[in-house]
Formats: C-alpha cells, sequence, structure tokens
C-alpha cells in the first residue's frame, strides 16, 4: 500500500485551493488529517464538511495574543500526527517558533508550504491580484513556495506566468491566475511528495 504523508491545511478563506488539494491527495500521494482554519464563518467550513474531512476553527484571542494561537493550533497537529502543513489562503503569519517545529534537516526547508498568487518576488503579501492588476503589468504569475519567516520570501518551488490583456476586467485577471493556482499547488506537491518514484 501506498505510504501517505500526513498533513494539515490551514485557510482563512472560501477554501477553493484547500478542496483542490483534497480532490488530488492521493494522487499527490498524501493524506489530509485536518483542516484548521482561523475564522469563524470561513467558505472552508462547509467544503470541509462536504468533503468529510476533519476540521478545527481555531479563532484568534486577542487577549491571549499570537503565542497562544499558534500553540493551540500545533497541539491540534500533533494530535492529528501531522507531519506537514499546507498553507491555502491562509492569512497569518508564522512565527519562527511555529516554523521551527516543522524544521526538516534533510530538505534544509521547514516542511510548510504556500500558494502565492503573484509571481514571487514581485507582489508579496495580500491582495497580490488586485496590487499587479492595478500596477498596469502585462503579466503575472502564480508561486509555489516553502514558508520561512519572511513575508513570501522563501524557497520557491514551482512558480507559472499568467498574461494579463489589456480588455481583462479585473476578475478576468483574477479567474486566470485561480485556474493556475488549481494546476500548480498539485503539481508543486507531487514534486515534493512523489519525487523517489
Ligand atoms: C488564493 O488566491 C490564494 O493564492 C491566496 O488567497 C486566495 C485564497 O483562495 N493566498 P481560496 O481560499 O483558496 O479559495
Amino acid at each position: 500500500m501506498q505510504n501517505l504523508v500526513k498533513v494539515a491545511i490551514l485557510a482563512s478563506g472560501g477554501g477553493s485551493n484547500a478542496e483542490n488539494i483534497c480532490k488530488h491527495a492521493l494522487e499527490i500521494g498524501i493524506e489530509i488529517k485536518l483542516i484548521v482554519t482561523d475564522q469563524e464563518d470561513a467558505g472552508i467550513i462547509s467544503r470541509a464538511l462536504r468533503l468529510n474531512v476533519p476540521l478545527e476553527r481555531i479563532c484568534y484571542d486577542r487577549d491571549l495574543g499570537k503565542k497562544d494561537h499558534e500553540m493551540r493550533i500545533f497541539e491540534s497537529l500533533i494530535s492529528h500526527n501531522v507531519d506537514w502543513v499546507l498553507l491555502a489562503g491562509y492569512m497569518r503569519i508564522l512565527s519562527p517558533c511555529f516554523l521551527s517545529k516543522f524544521w526538516d534537516k534533510t530538505l534544509l526547508e521547514n516542511r510548510v508550504v504556500n500558494i502565492h498568487p503573484a509571481y514571487l518576488p514581485d507582489f508579496p503579501g495580500k491582495n497580490a491580484y488586485r496590487k499587479a492588476f492595478d500596477s498596469g503589468v502585462t503579466e503575472s504569475g502564480v508561486t509555489v513556495h516553502f514558508v520561512d519567516s519572511g513575508i513570501d520570501t522563501g524557497t520557491i518551488l514551482l512558480q507559472e506566468k499568467i498574461k494579463r490583456f489589456k480588455e481583462d476586467s479585473f476578475e478576468d485577471f483574477q479567474q486566470r491566475g485561480l485556474d493556475l493556482e488549481y494546476r500548480l499547488y498539485p503539481k508543486a506537491l507531487r514534486k515534493i511528495f512523489k519525487s523517489g518514484e
């Protein structure tokens, strides 16, 4: 039987990337042990229910702060025997302390991966499609990268470009990017988890 890598997905929003990863899990060689969201009413919640994947809502509590929030997430990941963390629209910056718990001394990377909707190093941070579109570039892209303690600065696993045509609405441009995201994230994950085959 195939040895599946145990992963968790962290998501804050609609969850379309998380759902796409769940659908491709077997072919990537992973088992989704858990989805964690930090938002009370994120779209990912109904998707996880529909997909029958365990979901935990671990919301940020201002009084308790970031350290406590990350600790609650970490404890949940550990209780589900998770070895890798996949970020899919997760809108918080993970601290060096959290990341260090997933340090892989063979890979020399944290076992944490993110998808970013731009051709890094261009347009890091939030609202990357909007920033690229408004800046008037003729192309942008999507990047899948390991996560380090910077903002979208980790080692790049895969990236591809998308065109931005003059007649594009923002929605056209963003949809072109999302279509690429759904293709690129599974491809990058296969590169990590199926490289031995
Ligand atoms: C995606 O564009 C992702 O790249 C970005 O946030 C968006 C999340 O969409 N970080 P979804 O929650 O996966 O539908």
